[in-house]
């Protein structure tokens, strides 16, 4: 028997990170091939966006999607993110370069205030939420504490991208393929402060990436600041900040999230159980494992010096945006 659809709510739909996901969506890369979608696609109150919203569903359209079971376009997040069982957080200004992207914060608070609030009033009771705008882990604290009926395990910040990058790096770096690296972890925030950490990691027959690849000066001085700085590298390069990298990740997050992922060890931004140390609430980068559309940080890992003064530097950077933001959820 067909599955009903699932509400798919995406902010920003007529960005650049829009037009990378919402077809990958509609083919159902984010909840699986047997799952039909209603797309409810949020842009900002100006005609020029509405229009381009317009044209990207003209094309949604134009790909006769079997999972497609409906789309609609809006201008207010309490339309857009009614009844939603997922919704991806992705519409805010992107940094320029020259930019970080705590330069964001100030611009960018405001919407998470209002979408917390309109998810807190009108999604699902079980909305699994994914922030992709920038800074992504406050943005997701803001949306977070601005739901306070929502639990607030609902609320998870983008470090797939992170994760995804550091796998690659240490693809290339060892040999061994991405497929057989597996328990790669990211902490702490999307920024250049995350600890990309590969300690753990082994390959298919248990070998440890650490030993294989054996160059600590490699790890600190190339390995974290490509991981760490490659968003700027990628602004740089393109002139624009990454868009199907980032739409790729997005995907993979919530999948993963939805599906499970069989014991593998992925990253996610969320709230600290007080796990490692974290502070309660702060929205940080874990390895965690998913099941039955729950995910679980990976515990008992050991935690060295280096890598604690790393998790320490870059929770300092969190509790900081936090302070920052602190004003606009009185
Ligand atoms: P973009 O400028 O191409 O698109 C953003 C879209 O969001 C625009 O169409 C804009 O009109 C819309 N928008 C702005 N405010 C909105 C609001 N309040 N409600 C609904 N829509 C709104 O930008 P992009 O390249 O798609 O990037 C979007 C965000 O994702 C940026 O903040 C960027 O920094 C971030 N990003 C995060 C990661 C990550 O790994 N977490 C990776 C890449 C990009
Ligand atoms: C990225 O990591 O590519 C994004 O966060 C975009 C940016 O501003 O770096």
């Amino acid at each position: 028997m067909a599955k009903n659809p699932m509400r798919v709510a995406v902010t920003g739909a007529a960005g650049q990170i829009g037009y990378s996901l919402l077809f990958r969506i509609a083919n159902g890369d984010l909840l699986g091939k047997d799952q039909p979608v209603i797309l409810q696609l949020l842009e900002i109150d100006n005609e020029k966006a509405q229009k381009a919203l317009k044209g990207v569903m003209m094309e949604l359209e134009d790909c006769a999607f079997p999972l497609l079971a409906g789309m609609s376009a809006h201008s207010d997040p309490m339309t857009a993110f009614k009844d939603a069982d997922v919704a991806l957080l992705v519409g805010a200004r992107p940094r320029g370069p020259g930019m970080e992207r705590k330069d964001l914060l100030e611009a960018n608070a405001q919407i998470f205030t209002v979408q917390g609030k309109a998810l807190d009033a009108v999604a699902s009771r079980n909305v699994k939420v994914l922030v992709v705008g920038n800074p992504a882990n406050t943005n997701a604290y803001i949306a977070m504490k601005s739901a306070p009926n929502l639990p607030a395990k609902n609320f998870t910040a983008m470090l797939r991208l992170d994760h995804n990058r550091a796998l690659s790096q240490v693809a290339i770096k060892s040999g061994v393929p991405v497929s057989q690296i597996h328990k790669m972890c990211v902490w702490g925030n999307h920024s250049p402060t995350m600890y990309a950490d590969y300690r753990f990691a082994v390959t298919d027959d248990g070998k440890s990436l650490k030993d294989l690849i054996n160059d600590e000066q490699w790890n600190r001085d190339t390995f974290l600041p490509t991981v760490g700085k490659r968003g700027a590298a990628i602004i740089d390069a393109r002139g624009a900040s990454s868009a199907a990298s980032a739409a790729n990740a997005a995907i993979d997050h919530v999948r993963d999230w939805v599906l499970g992922t069989n014991g593998e060890w992925t990253t996610m931004g969320v709230p600290s159980d007080g796990s490692y140390g974290i502070p309660e609430g702060v929205i940080f980068g874990f390895p965690v494992t998913t099941e039955n559309g729950e995910y679980k940080i990976v515990q008992g890992l050991a935690v060295d010096e280096f890598s604690q003064e790393r998790i320490n530097n870059t929770l300092k950077e969190l509790e900081e945006e936090r302070a920052g933001v602190a004003h606009l959820l009185k």
